[in-house]
């Protein structure tokens, strides 16, 4: 049979890059990606484990997968956090599963492949990165890790356990990695990490901040971006590289996750609401225009109706254009699950439901202060929900469908005029 393989990935921008990377090096030895698993020699699941729901899908894909393994000769892989978290207990509770493999062996998938290695769920020294091989979807877009792993830890979180310690990429393999990636004709980088503003060299020990400015001044990188900041990692040299140079985008994800200092500390975030407030603050003086968006985790445990009350000013006061909302969910190994009595289920869900509607209300309010503005959009493709139209972002990350010329080359910067905000986007039409 031929050398086919099927991939699906789960969870973060981390696990994206990390199938890419499988991908790319597959490919290299000859494997020919398939849409359809019926059709694959290689099945490799890339897991996510951030929380009990993504944790147990995994478990019924292995379900369903059980009898094809039954009816032919197919290889199945779990890759991911749930690999590096369950280890041996994968094979025991599905032993149809040849291995598993976690994040930190990524560059390592051929040794396992060639045989004998079931489970690999170290983190090897020599964590392998081949830059050139990866497998990377987008035409107009390269995501590039800088550093991987997590050295905080906040209370209710896997990722340490599961990505490790933190390790940087020296500054230079960066660089390389961007120049390739311009080369390929990709005029947008993605900088990624766990923890992307604690990145420091390895060696010359410099700062995200000047890692930033580095890239932005590499020639044909049209715009800049980068994911998950930590609000206790920023600082002035960060704020200094977004604002001094015009391809950074001007979009912030910057995670509070809660609007009361008290839950903040249970969380072992490392910040006070008002601390997090006065950062914000610094960044939005140096950049008036910046677009902010949020994580937060409802019914940590010990959250009273006053503390979440706190996480509702917070949206007013800060007015998120955007933002991302989660019921905690218990952990395995964490320390959370000791920390107070957990909230009622229904409580919980009943708070992100008013948390939602008043994000809601924010956003739109936004969304249509956009109405008549001509906007700088970098094209990235069709539409996704009507083909006659193009997609692209505006600088500070709003996606924008827009009527143009259909010929417009992918990766140009275009001006859009805004006619309309829809639910979580804009709608325009190409401005020349
Ligand atoms: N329960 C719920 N949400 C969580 N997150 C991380 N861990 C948990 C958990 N145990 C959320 C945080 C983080 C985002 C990626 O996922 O908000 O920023």
């Amino acid at each position: 049979m031929s050398k086919t393989y099927f991939i699906e990935t789960w969870g973060c921008q981390m696990n994206d890059l990390d199938s890419q990377r499988l991908s790319g090096s597959l490919k290299l030895r000859g494997y020919r990606r398939v849409d359809d698993e019926r059709q694959a020699s290689l099945i490799l699941l890339n897991t996510c484990s951030i929380r009990e729901k993504a944790e147990s899908k995994v478990f019924s894909r292995l379900g369903a997968l059980r009898e094809l393994k039954a009816q032919r000769d197919v290889l199945i892989g779990v890759c991911g956090c749930v690999a590096q978290q369950e280890g041996e207990k994968i094979l025991s509770r599905a032993p149809w599963v040849d291995f598993v493999m976690g994040p930190g062996n990524v560059g390592h998938l051929d040794e396992i492949l060639a045989g004998g290695k079931t489970i690999a769920i170290d983190f090897p020294e020599d964590r392998r990165y081949d830059y050139l091989t990866v497998d990377r979807p987008s035409p107009t877009k390269a995501q590039v890790t800088i550093i991987e792993g997590c050295n905080k830890n906040c209370t209710f979180c896997i990722v340490p356990t599961t990505r490790g310690r933190e390790v940087s990429r020296p500054f230079e393999d960066v660089l390389a990695e961007v120049r390739a990636a311009v080369d390929s004709g990709r005029v947008e980088v993605e900088l990624l990490g766990q923890t992307v503003n604690a990145y420091r060299c390895p060696t010359s020990r410099r700062d995200f901040g000047a890692l930033l400015s580095a890239v932005a001044e590499i020639d044909g990188v049209r715009r800049l971006r980068f994911m998950t900041s930590h609000p206790a990692e920023v600082n002035d040299s960060m704020i200094a590289a977004m604002r001094d140079h015009a391809n950074v985008s001007r979009y912030l994800h910057l995670p509070v996750q809660s609007g009361s200092s008290r839950i903040l500390r249970r969380m072992k975030r490392l910040y006070t609401r008002e601390k997090y407030l006065e950062t914000m603050n610094r960044i939005r003086e140096a950049i008036p225009e910046i677009h902010f968006s949020t994580d937060f985790i409802v019914g940590f445990p010990g959250e009273t109706e006053d503390d979440f009350q706190q996480s509702l000013s917070l949206i007013e006061e800060v007015r998120y254009g955007s933002l991302f909302a989660f019921k905690y969910s218990p952990r395995p190994g964490t320390a959370a699950p000791r920390i107070g009595p957990p909230v009622d289920d229904a409580v919980a869900a009943e708070r992100l439901t008013r948390l939602f509607a008043l994000q809601e209300r924010i956003q739109q309010e936004r969304l249509q202060s956009y109405r008549g503005k001509i906007l700088p959009v970098l094209v990235e493709g069709p539409s996704k929900h009507d083909p006659t139209m193009l997609s692209g972002r505006t600088d500070d990350n709003w996606v924008v469908n827009f009527v143009a010329d259909p010929a417009t080359p992918l990766g140009s910067m275009l001006g859009v005029r805004i006619d309309q905000a829809q639910h979580h986007t804009l709608r325009g039409e190409a401005a020349t």
